[in-house]
């Protein structure tokens, strides 16, 4: 048995269950074991792959992006870069090596030390940051490519027309779902308002608005912008908690720790909590229309006059298919942008 599924039963065992936020909190951010603390779980080895992982054009794109606003904002001041929850630092590599020339610094918010140790190699000149408090007060823009899907949730499903909360208890020694009054009434009442009509199951993130609420004080005191790209959706609802584990979809309690654990990003709590926070909100557009509107199919010609290489022009292209056909990662995947009330206005969103 694994020491997550040991503490996890430990945890259940003191009340008879725990809500579905402290099931993800322990699997994946248990300081000693949890899954996004000790594995390695990007990359073919690993349980998934990202867009930046898929083809260097996302990055580019991402890079050329950022240069933009920079120029919009004020070229002359000097700028860092932060990669929220960096991965393999793949995606400001290639930012790194497109905005050669400007005035960039570039960071990463990170706790997973074996990914801690493929970023520093990647980009040994990066800084590294746990919490938003640590990151230098200078104008940022942060990237977040799949890090809100990240954050726990808690889930609420109608039984006799009645809201309950959605709990993990043991049955014949193996985890369950069962549902109980909602324990967490503040945030379920916080949200009420935004959940569609007919809906019998609904999802919040415990953590967007913290990460959003320190995001933007950041910002408001020191300029720039943030961007986020993720699965999720706008208007839907139901148990979108997924686990993922050597690329195939497995059950979320079996392999607890050992699996990557994660929910559909919510965008209109997004919405909700920029507005309510006093910034800009830019998006939602989907992850084909942002790439094709920044030029990612010119991008891909140029890559691929550039290289003799007909696998390499193959790999090009079959990888910007994966990121912008609908039928893949291109609807799925949404994009959207906050900074302060100012003039900017970024490229990619109408
Ligand atoms: C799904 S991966 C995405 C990685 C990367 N952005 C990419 O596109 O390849 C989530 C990333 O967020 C990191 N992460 C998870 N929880 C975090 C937290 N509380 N603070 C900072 N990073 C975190 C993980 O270690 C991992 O690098």
């Amino acid at each position: 048995m694994e020491k997550i599924e040991l503490k996890l039963i430990k945890e259940i065992n003191k009340f008879g269950y725990i809500p579905v936020s402290k099931f993800m909190e322990i699997s994946l951010f248990d300081p000693d074991d949890g899954y996004y603390v000790s594995q390695d779980p990007l990359g073919k080895e690993g349980d998934f792959v990202t867009s930046p992982e898929i083809t260097q054009i996302f990055g580019e794109i991402i890079g050329a992006w950022s240069i933009d606003v920079i120029n919009k904002i004020n070229s002359k001041l000097s700028f860092q870069i932060i990669d929220l929850g960096g991965g393999k630092g793949t995606l400001l590599k290639d930012i790194e090596r497109i905005s050669k020339g400007n005035k960039i610094s570039f960071g990463f918010l990170e706790i997973n030390k074996n990914l801690i140790k493929i970023q520093k190699k990647n980009i040994p000149e990066a800084k590294h940051y746990k919490t938003i408090s640590e990151i230098p007060n200078l104008p940022t823009i942060f990237i977040g490519n799949e890090f809100l899907d990240v954050f726990p949730i808690r889930q609420y499903k109608k039984v006799n027309k009645q809201w309950k909360e959605v709990f993990i208890s043991i049955e014949n020694n193996q985890f369950c779902y069962s549902y109980n009054n909602i324990e967490s009434k503040k945030l379920f009442e916080d949200y009420k308002d935004t959940i569609p009509q007919g809906a019998d199951f609904f999802e919040i993130n415990t953590m967007t608005k913290k990460i959003l609420t320190d995001i933007s004080i950041f910002l408001k005191r020191n300029n720039g912008i943030s961007l986020f790209i993720d699965y999720g959706y706008l208007k839907g609802y139901g148990d979108t908690l997924q686990a993922v584990k050597n690329h195939k979809f497995v059950d979320p309690l079996s392999f607890p720790g050992v699996s990557d654990l994660t929910a559909h990003v919510n965008f209109s709590h997004i919405i909700k909590e920029v507005n309510s926070l006093g910034m800009n909100f830019f998006g939602t557009t989907t992850q084909r229309d942002f790439l094709i509107k920044l030029g990612a199919r010119e991008r891909l010609e140029i890559l691929k006059k550039s290289t003799n290489s007909e696998k390499t022009k193959i790999d090009l292209e079959e990888g910007l298919c994966r990121l912008i056909e609908n039928s893949q990662m291109g609807e799925l995947f949404k994009v959207c942008a906050m900074s302060p009330k100012n003039k900017l206005i970024p490229e990619g969103f109408d």
